[in-house]
């Protein structure tokens, strides 16, 4: 078998919910090469921050399972940081202890005690947060919150960076500076990064490689689509390049025909994913526009 870096082999997994098993996930297998960006992208409810749970160790799959360079996951670890949509930081802890409660778990045996301090210090600095480690998390915007999230999972220094709609509740300026942030640490550092987003543009804009889910109960790999553009990427121009706009209207394609033609039974649906047919197109457009 080709070993991959990361390698979610045949992944199914059932939930027991009150009205009978639901089967979340069907069959969904996907390697990851070590650097790579992989956006995860499908209808709500689909199934994208199960699959990121079960990367994660979260979760257990209930057929199949992840390897991680050949080693099966099967629990949390910090060589798998996860960055959810609401920061969660410990309010009661500056942004710098943030940073560095992460850092003392990874590094508490292998750093000294400055050399921690320094590299909390340098993945502040690294987000732009260097200028407010003294500050607690209310003292700060939502956008530098997520920041200081990233920071803290960039210190843990993880093979794999997952990222559940890591800046879906920042308003679109911030996101924007968040999406040039993150580009420009993942060219520096190479990380492998899995992000689950909702938005057409960031997922064409920072991805190697889109991975579209179909809609659930037992969602699968609908398409996956390589996006070969050259880094740096710089969004100005590509607004007007075709190749952009041809990767974006592949997904907007995939998304709206699975909302017109969806190739599942519609028994056993449950769960959060029933969104009223007319409000998913309205969606799609407010995060491709
Ligand atoms: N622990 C659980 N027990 C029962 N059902 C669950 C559980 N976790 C998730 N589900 C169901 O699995 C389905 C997929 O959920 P998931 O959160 O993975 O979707 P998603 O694609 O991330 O959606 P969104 O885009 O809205 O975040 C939903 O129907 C959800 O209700
Ligand atoms: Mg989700």
């Amino acid at each position: 078998m080709n070993s991959s870096y990361l390698s979610v082999e045949n992944v199914s997994i059932t939930f027991d919910t009150d009205s009978g098993p639901l089967n979340v996930l069907d069959d969904v297998s996907l390697k990851v090469e070590r650097g790579e960006f992989i956006s995860l992208i499908g209808h709500s409810g689909c199934g994208k921050s199960t699959v990121l749970n079960i990367v994660a160790g979260l979760l257990q799959a209930s057929i199949g399972g992840v390897l991680l360079e050949n080693r099966e996951v099967t629990e949390p670890g910090p060589d798998r940081a996860v960055v959810f949509q609401n920061h969660s930081l410990l309010p009661w802890l500056s942004v710098y202890d943030n940073v560095r409660l992460a850092v003392d778990q990874v590094f508490g045996r292998s750093k000294s005690r400055q050399e921690r301090h320094q590299w909390t210090l340098h993945n502040l600095e690294l987000v732009h947060m260097g200028h407010a480690i003294g500050q607690r998390p209310d003292q700060i915007s939502g956008g530098m919150k997520q920041r200081v999230g990233i920071a803290r999972a960039l210190a843990m220094q993880p093979k794999v960076l997952l990222m559940d709609e890591p800046f879906g509740a920042l308003d679109s300026l911030t996101r924007t500076h968040m999406q040039d942030s993150l580009m420009e640490i993942q060219a520096r550092l190479n990380n492998t990064v899995i992000m689950i987003t909702h938005d057409v543009d960031e997922a064409v804009l920072l991805s190697d490689r889109i991975v579209m889910m179909s809609n659930g109960p037992s969602a699968r790999i609908g398409e996956i689509l390589a996006v070969d553009l050259p880094r740096p990427r710089d969004r100005l121009p590509l607004a007007d390049d075709p190749a952009y706009n041809h990767y974006r209207a592949e997904v907007l394609r995939f998304l709206h025909e699975r909302h017109a033609r969806p190739d599942v039974p519609t028994s056993n649906v449950g769960g959060d994913d029933q969104v009223e047919p007319e409000e998913r197109p309205t969606r799609l457009k407010l995060a491709a526009g």
